[in-house]
């Protein structure tokens, strides 16, 4: 990894930089659509107080990653569980080991609140990520992702 990369919080300043680069992740993704509005207000709440932990990592003072992950009390673990989202990092700095660091501090943070499992969802056909998170010790399980979409007025 190079020596200049930061992994620190997401500031609301960087707002417009994290959109962005989910909008990248979300052109990726079949069942997700890239919508900017719907990405900062995510964003916004994520950096709200709570049990949330958005990161990026910063190489020469530009923002180049993300990963994002929120805090769920899972009854099969008896106790907190992390739902990891959002991992993109920029494609010129793609190789470098800044996923992997993301993902690490994103491990340190729910340690410290306990957490004993990290779980998240990946598009199937996303070959690329798949490899990426068996490198960094996940593993495919037998679960299938089930969605219902609430119709909701004005949205
Ligand atoms: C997936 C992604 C976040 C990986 O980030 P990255 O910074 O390039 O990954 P790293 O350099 O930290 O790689 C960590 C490990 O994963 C492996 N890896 C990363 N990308 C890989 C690829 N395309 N193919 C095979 N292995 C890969 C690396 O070889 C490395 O393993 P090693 O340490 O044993 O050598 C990045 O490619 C990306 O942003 N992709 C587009 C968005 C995306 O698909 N996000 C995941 C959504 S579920």
């Amino acid at each position: 990894m190079p020596a200049a990369v930061i992994i620190r919080e997401a500031r609301l300043g960087d707002l417009d930089t994290l959109v962005g680069l989910l909008g990248l992740l979300f052109g990726l993704e079949a069942d997700f659509a890239a919508d900017a509005r719907r990405q900062r207000s995510g964003l916004e709440q994520m950096l709200g107080k709570g049990p949330r932990a958005v990161l990026v990592a910063e190489v020469d003072g530009q923002v180049v990653g993300l990963a994002t992950a929120q805090v769920l009390i899972s009854t099969a673990e008896g106790g907190p569980a992390l739902l990891v989202e959002d991992v993109v990092v920029r494609p010129e700095s793609r190789g470098l080991g800044i996923g992997r660091a993301l993902l690490a501090r994103i491990e340190a943070w729910g340690l410290r609140l306990g957490a004993t499992r990290l779980q998240l969802l990946a598009d199937r056909d996303n070959a690329p990520a798949h490899a990426f998170y068996r490198a960094c010790g996940f593993h495919p399980t037998n679960l299938v992702c089930l969605r219902r979409t609430v119709p909701t007025a004005g949205k």
